[in-house]
């Protein structure tokens, strides 16, 4: 192509931007850069002219060139192939991507510029790579208009939205591109772009304001990113001027149904909606006494004829309760809402249900829901953006952690996975649930306006690692973490340091079980300060009405929730679970206390007690913080100025943090107990 052979040479190109390059920064491009690239497929294919663009970039970059595919080419892209995913053929040095559309030949593209170097160089290969869920979502809690509690984006840690300013979408939405590119690189193809918490002006987004979400979309859709909306159930009456919004008022049915025509008249690959609804205030269809399959189903019905899809949230419980009354439990909440209505969902409702019970904690138990659901389509909800989890302030990779819970085995050794599960593949999954491939999987989104897009620029890790996991659910984490340190460190000859990478691992590998040592104690979640959730208060929400308790007096802690003495939620568990939990002498210690109650001086299977667990994770704790630390300031230069600055100034507060979690705590079991530390150490 010979504009592109006019390309200015790297040493020309004067980039400045405006945002952090995260994991596709030039350099990691080096080694398709230096490649002969051809591109065929349909021309008149938005996607298709990405691939191309990016061959370009890569190419101008690094010395490469973009050529005819009869060219004698190091690398084919070729979209006009069969099949699912992407085939990579490897054939004496000579490789070709081939794919059915441009977004999986995009994906193809990006997994060449992952292998890098060896992508050329390894043995002859012929290879199928498909996602493991069709439906792979990234959430955005974001508002439009600055709320005044919860601020643009809700449990957000980096800024502003890159999506909105001053009330309105952003005139300029090249970082929404930016975005998607990031995205693509990962396999995530859908974003819904506003707040569960769907407030007034945000709802308008449906309605009034659909020319400014197919901007979004346009900016997105290069990419092959789709756009979803969040909307709110009562829409029919704060939008439409109905008197009701009863699922099964036939007005209230024409209105959805005009909406959706109206949406996908404007954006044609639009998603579908994303509903919380009956949900920490949020309206639903218990007001007119129906219930979430009526109400799931009324939407379902209107975006059908698009081929849209329902994203149902199962997050709903009773916020208002009174913690004197012990019978009811948040744990329990999901489940028995949903679980009774298996069956009844139609095919285009994918119930959306966060991994753990109580609420994306840095430990609990999976969600029954996820085995108890199998004629219904199942996401696993996730939470990327760090708000019970050191919010982007802490290092906390937790890939481990979503590692675990798409990895359990509700049945037992041999069963299915819960990843089995939101693919379609649980046992005794219905016909619909299997041919749809189920629900997949969805996660709130940790990014902003912020440079490095996530506030702290480690927490990129858990970004791509999201997107990467959403892909392939089998990877191991810390693989995955290595090639975002190899894409995100990429030296100019697309290497990266060995010292770097090593530091990078010493940091992050464990950072999550780091977090969890020294904020709450085995299981029980929560203790954190009441409404932004940063930081400890042991009793913060301990006599509120949210439902999320410990339960700790003078002889020991936890919340039963057995079936012979306490709430009965191990009853939710298929065998062997149900029972293995329900007896402490087989309960995991890490889950100890959220499902049992037991004395300061019950002996874990660590052999120590749990008040001396407490004891010991704390001081452990902060000592992996300042270790993480001296690692950190090992790398001396070896990494750019900004980003040492901005984790210097995050690994200070995170330490900080840490000591005060770890006072805090220790001092509250020591007080409470009189036990002291077998060690002596102190403990105010
Ligand atoms: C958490 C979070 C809320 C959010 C809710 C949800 O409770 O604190 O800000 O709205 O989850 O998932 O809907």
């Amino acid at each position: 192509m010979p504009d592109e052979k006019a390309s200015p040479a790297p040493s020309e190109i004067v980039v400045e931007p405006a945002w952090h390059a995260a994991w596709l920064p030039d350099a990691a491009l080096a080694a398709v850069g230096r490649r002969r690239v051809a591109v065929v497929g349909p021309a008149e294919d938005d996607v298709l002219v990405t691939v191309l663009r990016e061959a370009e970039r890569a190419t101008a970059a690094h010395g490469g060139d973009v050529v005819d595919p009869d060219g004698a080419p190091d690398l084919l892209l070729d979209a006009r192939a069969g099949g699912d995913g992407f085939r990579l053929v490897r054939d004496g040095g000579r490789l070709t991507v081939s794919a059915p559309t441009a977004t999986a030949l995009l994906h193809g593209w990006f997994h060449v510029v992952r292998l890098g170097e060896a992508a050329f160089t390894g043995p002859d290969a012929d290879e199928r790579h498909a996602p493991a869920f069709a439906l792979r979502v990234l959430d955005h809690w974001d508002n439009v208009d600055v709320h005044p509690v919860m601020g643009q984006v809700e449990r957000g840690y980096a800024g502003g939205s890159i999506f909105y300013a001053d009330g309105r979408v952003r005139d300029d939405l090249s970082r929404v591109t930016a975005y998607a590119r990031l995205l693509a690189a990962t396999g995530i193809d859908r974003v819904c772009i506003n707040n569960v918490n769907v407030h007034a002006r945000e709802a308008r987004l449906l309605t009034d304001d659909l020319p400014e979400v197919a901007r979004i979309a346009a900016a997105l859709r290069p990419y092959g990113v789709r756009t979803h909306l969040a909307v709110s159930f009562a829409a029919p009456m704060s939008l439409g001027g109905l008197p009701t919004s009863d699922p099964l008022d036939d007005d209230v049915r024409a209105w959805w149904r005009a909406a959706a025509d109206q949406v996908w008249a404007t954006i044609p690959d639009f998603g579908g909606f994303v509903v919380k609804a009956d949900s920490e205030g949020q309206p639903g269809p218990f007001a007119y006494g129906r219930d979430h399959a009526d109400g799931a189903n009324l939407l379902a019905d209107a975006v059908a004829p698009h081929g849209g899809v329902v994203h149902w949230r199962a997050f709903v419980y009773d916020h208002t309760q009174d913690w004197r009354d012990r019978s009811t439990d948040r744990a329990r909440a999901a489940y028995d809402h949903f679980a009774p209505l298996d069956g009844r969902f139609a095919d285009n409702v994918v119930v959306q249900v966060k991994h753990g019970p109580i609420d994306f904690q840095t430990r609990e138990a999976v969600s029954p829901v996820l085995a108890g659901m199998p004629a219904t389509r199942l996401a696993l909800e996730l939470q990327v953006t760090q708000e019970y989890t050191g919010q982007q302030r802490h290092v906390c990779y937790l890939a481990p952690w979503w590692s675990e819970n798409l990895g359990f085995r509700p049945w037992g050794e041999g069963g299915a996975a819960v990843r089995d599960v939101v693919a379609g593949r649980g046992p005794g999954a219905s016909a619909a649930v299997a041919a749809t491939g189920s629900g997949g999987i969805a996660a709130v989104s940790n990014v902003g306006d912020d440079v490095f897009w996530t506030g702290h620029p480690l927490a990129q890790a858990n970004l791509y690692a999201f997107g990467r996991l959403a892909w392939d659910p089998t990877l191991d984490p810390a693989a995955v973490l290595d090639e975002w340190i190899g894409l995100t460190f990429a030296g100019q000859d697309g290497a990266v340091e060995p010292r770097v990478r090593e530091v990078l691992h010493a940091v992050l590998d464990a950072s999550w079980r780091t977090y969890e040592s020294y904020t709450a104690p085995l299981g029980v979640g929560f203790m954190v300060r009441p409404g932004h959730h940063y930081g400890p208060d042991v009793d913060g929400y301990e006599y509120t009405p949210w439902g999320t308790y410990h339960f700790a007096d003078r002889d020991g802690i936890g919340v039963d929730r057995t079936r012979a003495t306490g709430t009965g939620f191990t009853g939710q568990y298929p065998a062997p679970w149900r029972d293995v939990y329900e007896d402490l002498a087989t309960c995991p210690d890490e889950l100890l206390l959220f499902f049992h109650h037991v004395p300061y001086t019950h002996v874990l299977r660590s052999g120590v007690t749990v008040v001396q667990h407490v004891y010991d994770t704390h001081f452990a704790g902060v000592e992996r913080v300042r270790e993480a630390i001296a690692a950190w300031e090992s790398l001396d230069g070896r990494v750019p100025s900004d980003v040492d600055a901005r984790v210097r100034e995050r690994l200070a507060e995170q330490l900080r943090s840490a000591v005060e979690w770890r006072d805090q705590l220790n001092t509250y079991f020591f007080r409470k107990s009189g036990i002291p530390d077998t060690h002596g150490r102190t403990i105010f």
